[in-house]
């Protein structure tokens, strides 16, 4: 197997379905695993892009774990594809497409910013699920009255949404004021449209909206529309904050 970052025998073993990490790290103790053809009793060792490992005697080919960062722009879709509109899938190399990434979360068609695609379920499933806490921050650029202290004490208490459908919960969240009518949001959970229900509750409009920031993932100098691979530092970070 050729593995796209360095990362820990046991844990990239695990990730490729081959056991529980403890089950994995017997295995490793045990002497069955070699990389590069040399057996690695060591289950922290750090694998890499060039390292070929083995199981038992068996060649095998490891699913590989894909985690992919983008830079989503305006005017498209969070989707793998579409039969009308452009798609996030669109911008990835073809030489990750089949891999069944798909992306974690989803971002409205004008919503910008850090997107992950990847095909590590559990991960996804825990940085979407509100029972993790996953920060997600958002950067809105608004119409309307400026923010107050007032708005920013009442989403760190959760406010109720009132809704054709009925009154809705919202988890606590943080605002800060960056800018008059810019503001970032922190949110815990991921209601849909949820930042723009909150703006759209205290009668202000969205003009902009860009995720900047997913638990430890920031987006740094990515251009608009660019796809990068996570680091394994970024990797371990995320695994850590989905208690993984
Ligand atoms: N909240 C929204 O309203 N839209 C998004 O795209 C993400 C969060």
């Amino acid at each position: 197997m050729r593995y796209n970052n360095r990362m820990r025998l046991d844990r990239i073993l695990a990730n490729s379905g081959y056991g529980t990490r403890t089950e994995i790290k017997e295995l490793i103790r045990k002497g069955k695993v070699t990389v590069n053809e040399t057996v690695i009793k060591d289950p922290g060792h750090h694998v890499s892009e060039t390292d070929v490992i083995r199981i038992g005697d068996q060649g095998t080919e490891l699913k590989d774990k894909v985690y992919l960062l983008l830079d989503k722009p305006d005017n498209m879709l969070t989707a793998c594809e579409d039969k009308r509109l452009p798609t996030v899938f669109e911008l990835v190399p073809d030489n990750y497409r089949t891999k069944k990434i798909s992306p974690v979360g989803r971002l409205d068609y004008h919503t910008t910013g850090l997107l992950i695609l990847t095909n590590d379920g559990e991960l996804s499933h825990r940085l979407t699920s509100p029972r993790y806490r996953i920060p997600k921050v958002y950067r809105v650029t608004y119409e309307g009255e400026p923010f107050t202290e007032e708005h920013i004490a009442k989403l760190s208490k959760g406010i109720t949404l009132n809704e054709k459908s009925g009154p809705v919960k919202l988890a606590p969240c943080e605002m800060s004021l960056t800018d008059s009518n810019i503001c970032e949001l922190t949110l815990y959970e991921g209601k849909t449209h949820e930042v723009r229900r909150i703006i759209s509750h205290f009668e202000r409009t969205v003009k902009e909206l860009r995720r900047i920031r997913l638990g430890n993932i920031e987006l740094k100098e990515e251009k608009t529309g660019a796809v990068r691979e996570l680091t394994p530092d970024e990797i371990s970070g995320l695994y850590k904050l989905c208690g993984l």
